[in-house]
């Protein structure tokens, strides 16, 4: 059964010829008339894993009907299965079916799936076309739109991977119901993110409505959902391979990839590590003299009642120190952090030693 077009939120990511749309609300997993345009006739493979496949694997292959083949493949959930062996187990499924290089494939879970899906979709035949069907909110609001896919490597989290634009985006919001309560927190990080880097007047709606985020109010979602996705669509349009500005949607993300990586990946989920590298990176900020002490309380307070830790671990600040000189961010061992100029404008910037080390003690615990 598909869903009335009435109760679906439409924006564009405007990338050129590559350009598509966002669609969210809610019952989309089930199938949308553009998802039937593009499966029509067509080679499909969904890509999902155990746990997002026994959930919404049947609709979505119903939704599908339309195609002149379909499979699914099936892969171990976990980011320690973002791997050559995930990928490969995608291509072997690709290559026994005879896919050929006008076949489209449809990821279907977080951000896992997604970017797996993606970086498949970029290099199988030398790219072929993939739709993402985002089931986290951090996929909705973040992973599934842009262009960024990847697999992990032994020594580095998504250090392989390609810009690969989808054809369309579905981001159904009745999926987060069955999201467990720590994933969808680790999403709405990202959501106070946007607001903080671009739209203080959003961030006033998120912290609104935050009991309804958290309730999984499909309206709330919807609304929130959609302005994330403006704010990270324009950013992606103005700066496709992150030559400046993209940077910017790293807030936080400098302090909380240290996080990530001294606790050892999975301790932390990604956006929790973000939550307490946002209260960090504000603190940086207030010490630069760009905001005051009532921005950086409000934003702690705010990432706490999105149920998000407010700072990080203990660590001395050369831990921290040394985790940062291996960021992605980093030239030659020298990290640049994301700050705040004032709430809704970032930059990225070195910054000097001192304001550095009295941010780090001031967001740690
Ligand atoms: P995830 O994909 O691992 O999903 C989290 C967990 O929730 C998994 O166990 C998954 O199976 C489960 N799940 C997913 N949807 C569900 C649903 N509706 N109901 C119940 N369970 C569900 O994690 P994530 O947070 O979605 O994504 C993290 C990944 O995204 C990381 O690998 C990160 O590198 C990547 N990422 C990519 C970008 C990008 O721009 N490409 C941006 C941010 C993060
Ligand atoms: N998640 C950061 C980006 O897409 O650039």
């Amino acid at each position: 059964m598909s869903v009335s077009a009435a109760t679906v939120r439409q924006l564009g990511v405007s990338l050129g010829e590559r350009s598509y749309p966002i669609l969210i609300g809610a019952g989309l997993v089930a199938g949308h008339p553009e998802l039937a345009r593009l499966a029509a006739g067509r080679q499909v493979a969904i890509v999902t894993n155990d746990t997002v496949g026994d959930l919404y694997e049947a609709p979505l292959a119903a939704a599908l009907h339309g195609a002149a083949v379909r499979i699914t493949v099936r892969l171990p959930d976990g980011e320690a299965f973002k791997t050559w062996e995930s990928l490969n187990r995608i291509f072997d499924a690709l290559l026994e079916h005879r896919f050929d290089r006008h076949c489209l494939l449809v990821a279907l879970g977080g951000g896992v799936i997604g970017d797996m899906t993606g970086f498949a979709a970029a290099v199988y035949q030398r790219g072929v076309d993939f739709v993402q069907v985002p089931t986290t909110l951090l996929a909705q609001v973040d992973s599934s739109v842009g262009g960024k896919t990847a697999i992990n490597h032994p020594l580095g989290k998504n250090m392989i991977g390609a810009f690969h634009q989808p054809r369309l985006v579905l981001a159904d919001v009745d999926t987060l119901r069955t999201l467990p309560a720590r994933e969808l927190s680790a999403g709405l990080a990202e959501m106070i993110k946007h607001g903080a880097i671009a739209d203080p007047d959003y961030l006033a709606r998120l912290e609104a409505d935050l009991p309804a985020l958290l309730a999984c109010d499909a309206d709330a979602l919807t609304q929130a959902i959609l302005r994330s996705c403006e704010i990270k669509a324009a950013v992606v349009a103005a700066d496709e391979r992150e030559a400046d500005v993209r940077a910017t949607l790293n807030f936080g993300h400098t302090f909380g990839h240290a996080i990530e990586a001294g606790m050892g990946y999975g301790q932390w989920l990604h956006g929790e590590a973000v939550g307490a590298g946002m209260v960090m990176a504000a603190e940086l900020s207030q010490r630069l003299g760009y905001i005051d002490a009532g921005v950086v309380a409000r934003l702690r307070r705010t990432i706490g009642a999105a149920k998000l830790p407010v700072c990080g671990p203990a660590w001395p600040a050369e831990r921290y120190i040394e985790l940062m000189s291996v960021d992605k961010k980093a030239t030659q061992g020298t990290p640049k952090f994301v700050v705040l100029r004032k709430l809704g404008q970032a930059a990225v910037q070195r910054v000097p030693d001192d304001a550095l080390r009295a941010a780090l003690a001031a967001g740690t615990a």
